[in-house]
């Protein structure tokens, strides 16, 4: 469980977000929506302890995350965190095989996961040659490879068709079913209502979906 208390960011004279109070459960998804701008990515970033807040506390099944020196980060991130962000961050000169034996080596689960993502059997193909939506996919695998206890997806339907988009958010869900916290950025209404709750960054209005 991920818990923010009285958290804000501000850049300069300017405040993104103030005092903002959520809690995501194991099972759970939380959505993040906002115009362009808003703070929504920064709030991942946040949580994911690659941006400080300027203000407040972040607390994971009660541990003060806020207090954590660059170690303890970085331990927090590797045995807790699984990212899905803009970039991907694959690594693109290595195989689809290479990257997911970076989350974990358990083969049934590789092929498990790549079967779920339409992309079964590619294991030797290079990254750096692969389509937007296939290197966004071969991301979602490696998560479900790492299998972390929480989730930070930041618009992970972005360059996907509609099929492929459907196959995004039942993962994540699948995901949140089998123990984690999910949070994720979107601008699409879909992924929003896939989500237990909103919570919208520019008014800073939680809503429950449904
Ligand atoms: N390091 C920084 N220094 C100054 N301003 C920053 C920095 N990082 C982000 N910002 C500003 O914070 C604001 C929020 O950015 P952010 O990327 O979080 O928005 P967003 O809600 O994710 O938008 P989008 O929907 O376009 O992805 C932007 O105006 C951005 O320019
Ligand atoms: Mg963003």
């Amino acid at each position: 469980m991920i818990r923010t208390v009285q958290l804000t960011k501000s850049f300069g004279e300017r405040t993104l977000w103030r005092d903002v109070d959520l809690e995501v459960s194991t099972g759970k998804m939380l959505a993040l929506v906002g115009p362009s701008g808003s703070g929504k990515t920064t709030l991942l970033n946040c949580l994911g302890l690659l941006e400080q807040p300027s203000g407040g506390d972040i607390l994971h099944d009660g541990k003060r995350l806020t207090r954590l020196g660059a170690g303890g980060r970085r331990r927090f991130r590797r045995a807790h965190l699984g990212y899905l962000f803009q970039n991907y961050a694959l690594m693109e000169n290595a195989t689809i095989k290479q990257n997911l034996d970076v989350a974990g080596r358990d083969q049934q689960l590789q092929s498990r996961a790549l079967e779920r993502v339409g992309l079964a059997g590619r294991e030797r193909e290079k990254v750096h040659r692969m389509s937007g939506g296939e290197q966004q996919r071969i991301a979602l695998a490696r998560l479900m490879v790492k299998k972390p206890s929480l989730v930070l997806a930041d618009e992970p339907t972005g360059a996907l068709d509609e099929d492929n988009g459907r196959m995004v958010i039942d993962t994540l869900r699948q995901m949140a079913d089998e123990g984690c916290a999910v949070v994720v950025a979107t601008h699409n209404d879909d992924v929003r209502d896939a989500c237990d709750e909103v919570f919208d960054v520019h008014t800073q209005r939680l809503a429950v979906v449904g």
